[in-house]
Parts: structure tokens; sequence; C-alpha cells
């Protein structure tokens, strides 16, 4: 029997390990905010905290608040900027099967056909030049590319505006779980689309803010949130997709408390690092961190192809570790009719990689007792 496969011993009491614990603002956190929704009776459409929060969200971005638009969720925010570029209806929109469903998702929901493409082995991104080199072999009209910035890191947002000025085709990156990471790059004209779902680094519940160098794209996505209304005249039909003043005055909140969040979650990140590094090392693991940054997800990558026994042998013994990611989107019976290319990578992600709890909040003894059973599982 491989090693792998072996039963944890039967009789031992494991504490159970929540793979996740979302930590927003509290109710007397948020108060200040509510009572000014009380006041102004002003509850959505763009109100006064949705407009301040946009201009907290630029800074923190160290853009302008005109290169910024709120919105419902990221998977509302993506659909908002694909309708927004109007492209042709059922042309094909390149996106790689290494994400969360929600990437294909919104490009179905935007009357767009999603085209999986693989990503690069050691980025676990889209690659700009490798995908040139593709275009040519993909039949179809290409409508636009989505790109996934993966767990937290950051992409080349010049290599994509580089890219669509070349093929002329527009490029939208999905950044669900990287506002933190994003806080320090150059923006360009390629659309950015960032979650604040709860189980985001800066969370309000759902919601989503996007930032774009091209203000007349932006003031399209901000149409496109809002039915296509601008003015009293639509020009691209458009959907409802705002962000209402009682998320935004969650956003305040997370805001104020931010700093003191953040050094929270680098300090849980980094005890994380030290009890994993000396793992990683022994048993040749990658940990996927961003550098610089923090993202509320702790991924691994195995040297072999037995994700979903170890991470069995993590459950039997407490852990309730997973893969968000799952083996990726095509695999899902929902995407499996989409056409695509080579996914080889993306399968042996899918194969290979395992998310580990973590959250800002989690006790030091769980993230060691995690550490040590996985090299225990892995030396069988
Ligand atoms: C890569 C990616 N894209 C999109 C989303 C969807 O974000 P939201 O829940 O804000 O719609 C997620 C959510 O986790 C995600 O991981």
């Amino acid at each position: 029997m491989h090693a792998l496969a072996m039963e944890a011993p039967m009789e031992q009491a494991f504490e159970t390990i929540e793979m996740f614990r979302p930590l927003l603002p509290t109710a007397k956190d948020i108060l200040p905010y509510l009572e000014r929704i009380d006041a102004a009776r002003w509850y959505s459409n763009f109100g006064p905290l949705e407009v301040s929060l946009k201009a907290r969200l630029a800074e923190h971005f160290k853009v302008s608040p005109d290169n910024t638009v709120t919105a419902a969720s990221a998977t509302a925010g993506l659909i908002s900027v694909l309708r927004a570029l109007n492209l042709p209806k059922d042309s094909l929109c390149l996106v790689p099967s290494w994400t969360f469903v929600a990437t294909p998702a919104s490009a179905i929901a935007s009357e767009l056909t999603p085209y999986f493409v693989d990503v690069d082995e050691t980025t676990w991104a889209l690659d700009p030049e490798t995908l040139k080199k593709q275009i040519p072999h993909i039949k179809g009209i290409i409508g636009a590319v989505l790109v996934v910035a993966p767990f937290g890191k950051t992409v080349d947002i010049q290599a994509w505006d580089k890219f669509t000025a070349e093929t002329s085709i527009p490029v939208v990156v999905d950044a669900a779980s990287c506002i933190d990471s994003f806080r320090n790059v150059k923006f360009g004209k390629t659309a950015v689309v960032f979650s604040m779902h709860a189980t985001k680094i800066i969370g309000v519940g759902e919601g989503a803010v996007i930032i774009s160098s091209d203000a007349g794209l932006v003031r399209h996505v901000h149409e496109q949130t809002n039915f296509g209304y601008y003015t009293r005249r639509i020009s691209i039909p458009g959907i409802n997709s705002k962000m209402s003043e009682y998320s935004a005055a969650v956003g305040h909140a997370a805001l104020d408390l931010w700093p003191e969040r953040r050094k929270q979650w680098v300090a849980t990140t980094e005890y994380c690092k030290s009890v994993l590094e000396p793992v990683a090392k022994k048993h040749n693991l990658t940990l996927w961190f961003p550098e610089d940054a923090v993202s509320t997800t702790c991924n691994v990558r195995l040297p072999t192809e037995t994700a979903d026994a170890v991470i069995s042998q993590l459950q039997v013994r407490g852990i309730k570790a997973r893969q968000w990611w799952d083996k990726g989107c095509l695999a899902q019976p929902a995407y499996a009719k989409y056409p695509h290319g080579d996914l080889s990578v993306t399968e042996r992600l899918g194969r290979s990689v395992i998310s580990l709890p973590f959250y800002c909040d989690i006790p030091q003894h769980q993230l060691a007792t995690v550490a040590q059973t996985l090299d225990q599982i892995l030396q069988g």
C-alpha cells in the first residue's frame, strides 16, 4: 500500500482546524457609518458613503477616483467590465481553467464563450508572450482575455497593455484576492477587478472595486453597474451591480481598521511561513505566498501529484484542508462543454496543489500542527 493511503490512528482525538474564518468589522465599528445612512436617507445609487469609499480605495491604490468604480461583487464587476467593452456576441473569451469558477461564469453572463487556455507552470497565470503565439491556432473571433492574478500574486499590467496594443484584444484582470498586493502596482488601461467578499483581505460581505487608467472605459463600467445609465442616454444595456451604502459602510469601517488588521495578517503570514518553510525544504514543496503583501490563502504545491491523498490524510486528522480551485474549471460538469487548448499544467496543478487552513487570527499552535502533520504524512 502507498504510504499516503494509510489510515490515521483510530483512537487518537484531533482538534478540528477550520480552513477559514472570515473577520469583518464588528457592529460597533460599523455603527457610526450606519448612523450616517439613517441621517442621509440615501441607501444606494452612488450615495455619500459609496463616493467617499471609492476615494479611499483610490488612495489605497494611488490612483484617482476617476479611475475607480465600485461594484456589488467581483463577479458583477467582471461582467460590468466585459459588457462595457461591447464585444461581439458569442465571441471567445480566453480564460484560464486554473481559477475560481466566477471567472468563466462572468464571461458566459456577458454573452461570451469561454475558451480555456493553460497557465504558466511557475506563475500559475496566463503568460502574454505564450498566449500571443497560441492565438493564430485558436479558431473563432477572440473578443477578450480574462487574466487571473492567482492567490494574491500580481500580474504585469504593462505587459498586458502591450498585448492589447499588439493584438487589439482587450484584457481584463481578475485580481479577486489581490487588493493588498496591487497597492504599489503601476496600473494601465487594462481593467483590474478586486473582490471585497468576506473571504478577501479587505472584506465588506459582498463588494468589489475596479481600477483602470482608461477614463472612457471607467465611465462605461460605471454605466454598466447602473443599468447602462450615466446621463439619461443608455448606449450599452447594463445590469444592476452597484455597491449599496450598507456595503460601503462596512468598507469604511474595514479601511479604518486596515492598518492594524494588516499587521495581524503580516504576523500570521510570517508565523505560517516559519513553520512551513522547514517542511517545504525537507519535502521539496513550493509555498505560494505573495511577496511584500498579504492574502487570505495558504497554498502549497507538492512535488508529487498526490494532492487528493494528502488532503484526505489531513482531513482524517481534523485538518480541514481542501483545494480552493479544485481541479480547474473545466473539470466541473457545467464547463466541460466549452472549447479549450492544451491544459496539462492546469491538470498537474490540480493534482499537486493543496490549500491549507489559514486566516487572520488562526491560532499559532494550529498552524504548527498543520505543518507538523503535513511533515508526518509526507514522510509516510
Ligand atoms: C479568482 C476569483 N475570481 C472571482 C471571484 C469572485 O469574487 P466575488 O465573490 O466577489 O464575486 C473569486 C472569489 O473567490 C475568485 O477567487
